[in-house]
């Protein structure tokens, strides 16, 4: 869904090279592969996630069509300048914390008129929400608290957290000012939100979940941030709720930017 979110909107063209940008496992870049005669590089801060994706395209028979190489988004420091045609990215540039150095980086390798097409979550209404529940829960309801410490521990739950954390130090309009800003024409930025129904799970699968990637599983959260009394009170009030699928549905946001890289060609050094 992403994936083609992402691809919809690119004209790409046989012989093109698309840079998946944070491609963890290679979510996009592998539905890039699909498009006939693309090739594509998968970029990673993770040399981990970028043998899962080499491993991945070695499953599909395409490694003559793919590169591969560990680099950070804030600089690319790997990627030539101009190397590219097009760079996708799908929940990855929210990770950077300096987003107008990824930015410039992604321009700089795009050639002139390259596009670049991403999808990044938007968490800071959830983050706002959980700053004003931080202080009520602790009064009114001392086990929603429980609640809220691992949410937490996957946002933060503060106003200045808010601001330096990587996930929400930006917004879908931030997205915007940081493509203009690094120069990027034709920038369009399409919010995405969609209501997600709590889903039955059994506690097991619960206490293997994580809010994010990155983010403490509940097995671990429990384990290491919660007194043995708090994981009674936590299992007996939240279990069913896990069980049942009975948790409140949430709202999850999406911005997806697109943007083509101007006809005079930016040098770096
Ligand atoms: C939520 S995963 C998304 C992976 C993939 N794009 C997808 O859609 O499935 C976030 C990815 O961003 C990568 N990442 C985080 N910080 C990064 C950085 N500074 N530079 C490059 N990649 C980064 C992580 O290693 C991880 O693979």
């Amino acid at each position: 869904m992403f994936a083609d979110r992402v691809l919809k909107r690119l004209p790409l063209a046989p012989g093109d090279v698309v840079a998946d940008v944070g491609c963890g496992e290679g979510l996009v870049g592998l539905a890039a592969l699909e498009r006939p005669g693309v090739h594509v590089l998968f970029a990673d801060v993770s040399p981990l996630l970028v043998e899962r994706a080499r491993d991945a395209v070695r499953d599909r028979g395409a490694l003559d069509r793919a590169t591969f190489a560990v680099a950070d988004a804030a600089s690319l420091t790997p990627l030539a300048d101009a190397s590219v045609d097009a760079v996708v990215a799908r929940a990855a540039l929210a990770y950077v914390p300096d987003k107008v150095a990824a930015f410039a980086a992604v321009r700089r390798v795009l050639r002139p008129g390259g596009r670049l097409s991403i999808a990044e979550p938007i968490f800071r209404d959830t983050a706002f929400r959980l700053t004003a529940m931080r202080q009520a829960l602790e009064t009114l309801d001392p086990d929603l608290a429980l609640l809220h410490r691992w949410h937490a521990l996957a946002l933060p739950d503060t106003l200045d957290g808010i601001r330096v954390h990587p996930l929400t130090n930006f917004d879908e309009r931030g997205l915007l000012r940081f493509a203009i800003g690094a120069g990027f024409t034709d920038v369009q930025v399409r919010l995405h939100l969609e209501q997600v129904a709590s889903v039955a799970v059994s506690w097991d699968a619960a206490l293997a979940t994580a809010m994010l990637p990155g983010a403490p599983t509940l097995g671990t959260a429990l384990a290491e941030c919660y007194t043995a009394d708090e994981r009674v009170r936590f299992e007996q009030r939240f279990r069913p709720l896990f069980e049942r699928g009975g948790f409140p549905a949430d709202v999850r946001a999406h911005a997806y930017l697109w943007a083509v890289s101007p006809a005079t060609e930016v040098r770096s050094g």
